[in-house]
């Protein structure tokens, strides 16, 4: 009773009484009444509208009778023009799909002149709807890419939930470098033409917003360890600022970063839940969201035939993802990582652009022929020297090496960093001490090794590269909307 008087209202006061075309898709063409809204793909013939409404690359077609509808109202159904349309859903006569809409009833929502719209019904280059970034969302790839990316989000969000983790939501402004690396953006009110300075000329940063210098975070980890070291288990999901000058296929100047961190977890606890939460995720995408994997693993594969046979990868894409799921990842330490580099043909030919010895920041061409050439498979490397790490890295009885940890992923390079913490209040101020690292500024870090410290670890994956790794794109500027890097802050 209930339910059909607020339906009845519904028919009365609601312009938006639509069925999403995807749910309509899923159901019988028996002639019922539907109302659809969205946007023209194209329009054949002055019959055939493909409409498109976002919830599926899969257009509904929408059948005008000839002669019934009138010709201005013919003319505005352009491509990317926004309508409505009340029509009956009948099984359709034409090949390619299993239903359409008779309209009985089209209005035109938005006109969008045909001149001037920038996107055509073809294929454009990513390079060139990068430039139209606010408008790439209509075309199938990006209506592709941005609902896997969701997917994503959502069962990273579920796989914690279901594990028992808080959400912690840590400071995007901070005054601390969580990873000592001096790659900050400055936040500041002070007049950048004539700021205050002290006595020796420097800028006085007691007269700014904050009472000190503040940067946007690089990490949101530390602030995590403070949460874990009490409530156990928390994960953060934020965004992430660097002022690294990458201008790389894999590096954004804001990014969003997924940092777990568990008290009580050794650097092998935190190896398994790092590596069993990729598997979920991936597979929460596969069971989810197959039409959308379906249409960019073909996407991939008409992109890869552009290339030599030498440079396709083997497996297309949801072989891909369907191996990472069904397969272990390999573990190796640093130091056997050098070794097999040392070993590899690729390094005794010269076909590395950087050296290779014990103690290099492996570069990306060196983690990439690890995962593609040589294991084919994701790597998780461990017991990294000391001087290429963070502070913060547990210090491994060698004297030489932390308890550190990557994952390594093919046709991305790392993926994940991560490590078990330093806990030992001496053993972490004495690094402090030598990386010249204000432990003074970092009181309140150092408070957890000073009250109840435990053992505890956690790592940060990209979020940005799982979605590259999912989608199968190929530049990092792709799978985010609006893209940050140097030089480019468009929308
Ligand atoms: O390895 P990173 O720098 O580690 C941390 O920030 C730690 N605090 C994480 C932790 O242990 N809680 O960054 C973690 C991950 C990298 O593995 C990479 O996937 C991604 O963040 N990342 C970037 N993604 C896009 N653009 C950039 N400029 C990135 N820098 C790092
Ligand atoms: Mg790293």
């Amino acid at each position: 009773m209930l339910l059909t008087y607020l339906y009845g209202l519904q028919d009365v006061f609601m312009f938006n009484k639509r069925i999403k075309i995807r749910e309509l898709l899923n159901q019988p063409a028996d002639g019922r009444e539907v109302t659809v809204m969205g946007w023209v793909r194209t329009f054949r013939n002055n019959q055939f509208i493909a409409l498109n409404d976002g919830s599926t690359n899969t257009n509904i077609q929408v059948v005008l009778e000839l002669g019934k509808f009138d010709d201005v109202l013919l003319k505005r159904l352009t491509t990317s023009s926004s309508i409505k349309v009340v029509g009956h859903i009948i099984p359709s006569q034409g090949k390619g799909q299993q239903m359409e809409i008779k309209a009985a009833h089209v209005e035109i929502l938005g006109d969008a002149d045909a001149e001037k719209y920038p996107l055509q019904p073809k294929k454009h280059s990513l390079e060139f709807l990068r430039e139209i970034a606010h408008l790439r969302f209509r075309t199938n790839t990006f209506g592709s890419v941005f609902r896997v990316r969701h997917a994503l989000a959502f069962a990273i969000h579920r796989f914690f939930h279901e594990k028992g983790f808080v959400y912690m939501h840590t400071p995007v402004i901070t005054a601390s470098d969580a990873e000592g690396a001096g790659e900050m953006f400055r936040v500041s009110t002070l007049p950048l033409d004539n700021p205050p300075r002290k006595e020796d000329g420097t800028i006085d940063f007691s007269q700014d917003f904050f009472g000190k210098a503040t940067n946007l975070t690089v990490s949101g980890q530390l602030e995590g360890e403070l949460a874990a070291t009490a409530l156990g288990e928390i994960y953060t999901f934020g965004p992430t600022f660097r002022a690294e000058n990458s201008n790389t296929t894999r590096h954004l100047a804001e990014f969003w970063m997924v940092e777990p961190e568990m008290a009580f977890y050794d650097l092998e606890d935190n190896m398994n839940l790092a590596e069993e939460f990729i598997r979920y995720i991936i597979r929460f995408v596969l069971e989810n969201n197959r039409e959308d994997l379906d249409f960019l693993a073909q996407r991939l594969d008409e992109e890869e035939k552009q290339l030599p046979m030498d440079k396709r990868s083997d497996m297309g894409l949801i072989q891909k993802l369907e191996f990472v799921v069904n397969n272990r990842f390999e573990r190796i330490t640093y130091t056997e990582a050098i070794d097999i580099l040392l070993q590899s043909p690729a390094y005794k030919k010269k076909k590395f652009q950087y050296d290779v010895k014990w103690g290099i920041d492996m570069q990306s061409e060196h983690e990439r022929y690890l995962v593609e050439k040589h294991f084919q498979k994701p790597v998780i490397v461990t017991n990294y020297p000391k001087d290429i790490k963070a502070f913060y890295m547990r210090q491994n009885d060698d004297g030489k090496t932390v308890a550190a940890m990557d994952i390594l992923a093919p046709g991305i390079g790392e993926i994940v960093g991560g490590s078990q913490r330093e806990e030992r209040f001496d053993r972490l101020t004495g690094r402090m001490l030598e990386m010249n690292i204000p432990a003074d500024e970092l009181w309140w870090y150092l408070d957890t090794r000073r009250f109840g410290t435990v053992p505890h670890a956690g790592f940060g994956l990209g979020f940005e590269r799982i979605v590259l790794f999912v989608t199968g794109m190929g530049n990092i500027r792709d799978v985010i909307a609006f893209p940050r890097t140097p030089k480019n802050a468009e929308f």
